[in-house]
């Protein structure tokens, strides 16, 4: 008997793929996909190759807009994102935590500039793990401050 049950394909829709391992919920969370409508798939910790395990999640019909990706690329970065079209993949993009972000976030500080502007402008200060750094205040923003402002 093969001990080995493959997760299946999806016919439309979204594979977000290369996930570090462990981030799979925080991009379940992060993308709503408790109340969606449709077939989500969650696998964590599949091999990958000889030392490294990734965490996949498939979201039948449905896209992601650019905001969406630009929220996963803080919390998943290096993750794919691949859109199937009939069973073929017919896009696939790495998603790279770009070196400024704007928008998405509010400064935590409440006398930030930016706060009365109501646009936001982070510098990436840190990658592994995230630390942003505000554009107009200085003022750095963690991992942990990031999830919760992300709502996740
Ligand atoms: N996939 C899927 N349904 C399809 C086609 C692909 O769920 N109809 C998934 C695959 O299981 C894989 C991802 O989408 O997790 C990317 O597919 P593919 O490009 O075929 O795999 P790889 O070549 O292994 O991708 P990469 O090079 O990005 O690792
Ligand atoms: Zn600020």
């Amino acid at each position: 008997m093969k001990k080995e049950l493959k997760v299946s394909a999806i016919k439309n829709g979204t594979v977000i793929d290369h996930i570090r391992p462990g981030k799979a919920l925080e991009v379940v969370r992060l993308l709503n996909l408790e109340n969606y409508e449709d077939s989500v798939t969650v696998a964590m910790s599949v091999r990958s190759s000889l030392h490294k395990t990734k965490d996949i999640v498939k979201i039948e019909n449905r896209e992601l807009s650019e905001d969406e990706v630009n929220e996963i690329a803080l919390i998943a970065p290096e993750s794919t994102i691949n859109i199937i079209k009939d069973y073929e993949v017919v896009e696939k993009r790495k998603i790279e935590l770009p070196d400024v972000i704007k928008g998405i976030l509010t400064c935590m500080n409440p006398n930030c500039i930016s706060r009365k502007e109501g646009s936001s402008k982070f510098i990436v200060e840190k990658r592994e793990p995230v630390v942003l750094r505000c554009y107009y205040c200085e003022r750095l923003m963690e991992e942990g401050e990031i999830l919760k402002r992300l709502r996740i």
